[in-house]
């Protein structure tokens, strides 16, 4: 592999996500090297796993920028051109983006959210999902699009609901699922396997890497 994308990967805190894709990343085949992990939050958990990896941190306290997000992200922007940044994966990043952010990324963002989209968009998923009943449940990795919880699929994860599921522990087993189908997703990006055609991400029809990106774990 000559040419591995540089990958900032954003968080806000406890970073699970983050970890799973700087271990994928520690693998010289793997498509993408993680040179940066940007936090919002000063103190958040996962910044001090990246720095231990040996592996550029910065913080961008969202409270200095009070009513303008814009200015947020235009700090996070000069950030991320300091570290040379190619793409940006969202790992629990909790903060609403602007037009300005999503444009300055425009198919070069990816964020993973724990419901299998475009059903339960926003907080609360896994509660919202016991609540309706439903039998599976899981996790999305997509493209950022100003919309939140929106834009083109890359991979989903299906996990079964169980009658005796919690919030928590289907919470922890969709976790287990999004920590694999995360770095499968970036390495999709990453290695320009993944395209979008007409709001859908496809492969080329002989590269049946997307399709391994996709799973059900069985019950
Ligand atoms: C994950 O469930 C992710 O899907 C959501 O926020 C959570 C972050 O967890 N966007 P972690 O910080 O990666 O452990």
């Amino acid at each position: 592999m000559t040419t591995r994308k540089r990958v900032a990967v954003l968080i806000s805190g406890r970073g699970s996500n983050m970890k799973s894709l700087i271990e994928a990343a520690r693998s010289e085949d793997y498509p993408a090297e993680i040179v940066l992990v940007l936090s919002n939050n000063p103190d958040a958990e996962g910044l001090s796993f990246a720095r231990q990896e040996g592996i550029a941190v910065a913080a961008v306290n969202h409270r200095d920028y009070k009513g303008d997000r814009e200015g947020f992200e235009r700090a996070v922007q000069v950030v991320l051109e300091e570290h040379d940044v190619e793409l940006v994966a969202l790992a629990g990043f909790m903060r609403l983006l602007t037009p300005y952010l999503v444009g300055e990324w425009k198919d070069r963002m990816i964020n993973i959210h724990p419901a299998l989209l475009p059903s339960f968009k926003g907080l609360g998923t896994h509660e919202r999902a016991l609540e309706e009943g439903v039998k599976l449940h899981g996790a999305t990795v997509h493209y950022v699009v100003p919309e939140m919880d929106d834009g083109p699929i890359i991979c989903q994860g299906a996990v079964p609901v169980l009658d005796t599921d919690t919030p928590d522990t289907l919470a922890a087993r969709v976790l287990s699922v999004e920590h694999q189908i995360y770095p499968r997703a970036l390495a999709l990006v990453a290695s320009g396997k993944a395209r979008i055609k007409a709001h859908k991400v496809s492969t080329p029809a002989d590269d049946a890497d997307l399709g391994e990106c996709s799973l059900i774990v069985p019950r």
